[in-house]
């Protein structure tokens, strides 16, 4: 009799191994090897392909009427909209976030919705029926005729789709609960996380029912377990937010049937989560414009612009060791933008201490908030706000030039939307149209150098602490 394989699979890239060890050789993570059982062995014939009959493809031309389903609306807006228009029928799609972030709530009122005008069903392996009633009516849905159930079994949730009249939504809560019976690892490793996926994803294909899997996310911040997670979903969003703050953003980061990039924002409230249509009156809402070391970035989140504050607070280094803190921002940029303001434009701030925070919460990955934040380093630096009426973008090359960006129309308008009046932008390249219909006034500058008169220059040298004097001084003399 064959005795049942052991092996070590790494609970964070999936490599297998015979033995146990501390660290995985595949991708260095230590302690992610999980006693697993193998799968068994199929029987290596010709071609590695096991008995039974083949039946030739039949293939059929590209061209021709793609017979879509129309999509599933949810009337959450920002969540249609972040997974690229409404739900795919037969789409499959994974949201990933902390523990406590409100994944189950948001999925709960999404499926209330819903039901209003398809069967759905609400299956939770991690909460009992009366605390997901209970939920449901401090959400205000206990009426909404969802149907719900709690269950690990992949078995047993396969049957209920496969039902006739089986449910058109299916939300698995969460995937890292489920299992089938015939492995015998435990629910939650990369095994049975892997396996319970793949038989809802073929079932909700075949069917054309729409599923939503929760999955739980590691303290490296991804997706627990698997990273074959993302590959077998269409769909992966990111459900974030930082523990302080009451709001949440939902991020596209693959789509098969969408923009990816896109954000829904949304505020946790006592009775759920309410939808933010224009996240930058929330992330500016407490902005004071006379400070210094503040400046507001033009970005843009997915389709739609978003204003946000850069903040910076610079300091003479205490010790040795000028410390650099970045909240928000990636901290590689921020050490290019320092050296760039250094190198090009006379600025001396290594010998600072250096803090970066984008306000409200928010993380941006756009270069194009290059300009932003030298403007807000500059501002700290010399004491002198950055002009309150003025937005800001584009991106800053190791030059020293000022680069330009993509959807300028789209920040101006937004930006005169909130009521400012003036744009600090890179100049336009040649054969550039003029930019129509604004009512902004914009300042273009093609250099970095160009920024630190904008708001430094003719000011009493006083005011300009030590580090900020070269080039503006020597372009006054
Ligand atoms: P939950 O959806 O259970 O998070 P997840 O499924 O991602 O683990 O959200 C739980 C948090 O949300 C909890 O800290 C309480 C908070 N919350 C509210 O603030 N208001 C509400 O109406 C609800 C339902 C939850
Ligand atoms: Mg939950």
């Amino acid at each position: 009799m064959a005795r049942p394989v052991h092996q070590y699979v790494c609970q964070s890239c999936g490599a297998a191994y015979p033995k146990w060890s501390g660290r995985c050789d595949a991708c260095g993570e230590w302690n992610t090897l999980v006693e697993e059982a193998a799968a068994p062995a199929t029987p290596a014939r010709a071609g590695g392909l096991g008995r039974g009959k083949a039946h030739p493809l039949e293939f059929v031309k590209l061209a021709g009427p793609a017979e879509g389903l129309p999509r599933l609306l949810s009337g959450i807006g920002e969540f249609d909209r972040t997974c690229g228009g409404g739900l795919v029928p037969g789409g499959c799609t994974l949201i990933g976030g902390d523990p406590g972030i409100g994944k189950s709530t948001l999925l709960l009122q999404l499926v209330g919705l819903l039901s209003r005008s398809y069967p759905v069903a609400y299956i939770s392996g991690e909460e009992s029926i009366d605390q997901v009633r209970l939920r449901a009516q401090r959400l205000g849905l206990a009426g909404a005729p969802v149907a719900l159930a709690t269950a690990t079994d992949v078995r047993d949730i396969a049957a209920a789709m496969d039902a006739a009249g089986g449910p058109r939504v299916v939300v698995i809560d969460s995937i890292q609960t489920m299992f089938v019976d015939t492995l015998d690892s435990a629910p939650g490793t990369v095994a049975q996380v892997r396996a319970s996926a793949q038989v809802l994803i073929r079932i909700a294909k075949r069917r054309g029912t729409s599923l939503l899997l929760v999955g739980h996310v590691t303290k490296e911040g991804l997706i627990a377990g698997p990273r074959v997670l993302e590959h077998m979903v269409d769909t992966v969003l990111y459900f974030e937010g930082e523990r302080g703050h009451q709001f949440r953003i939902l991020r596209a980061v693959k789509n098969r049937f969408g923009p990816t990039d896109e954000i829904g924002v949304f505020d946790m409230t006592g009775v759920g989560l309410a939808e933010v249509s224009n996240p930058s009156e929330l992330f500016l809402a407490e902005r004071r414009g006379d400070v210094s070391g503040t400046a507001v970035f033009a970005g843009i989140e997915g389709t739609r612009p978003v204003l946000v504050e850069v903040q910076a607070l610079v300091g003479p280094a205490a010790l040795g060791t000028a410390r650099r803190a970045v909240v928000g921002w990636d901290s590689a940029r921020l050490a290019m933008v320092l050296a760039v303001l250094e190198a090009r434009c006379g600025v001396s701030i290594g010998s600072h201490d250096v803090y970066l925070n984008i306000a409200g919460g928010l993380r941006i990955n756009e270069p194009a908030a290059d300009l932003a934040v030298a403007a807000a380093l500059i501002s700290a630096l010399s004491g002198q706000p950055v002009p309150p009426e003025a937005v800001i973008f584009g991106e800053v090359g190791l030059a020293g030039e000022v680069r330009g960006v993509g959807q300028a129309e789209l920040r101006l308008k937004e930006a005169a939307k909130l009521g400012f009046s003036r744009a600090i932008v890179p100049s336009r390249r040649q054969g550039q149209g003029p930019r129509g219909g604004q009512t902004v006034a914009i300042t273009e500058i093609d250099h970095l150098s160009k920024l630190i008169p904008l708001f430094a220059i003719d000011r009493p040298a006083a005011n300009l602490r030590s580090g900020l004097t070269l080039r503006a001084d020597k372009a006054r003399g």
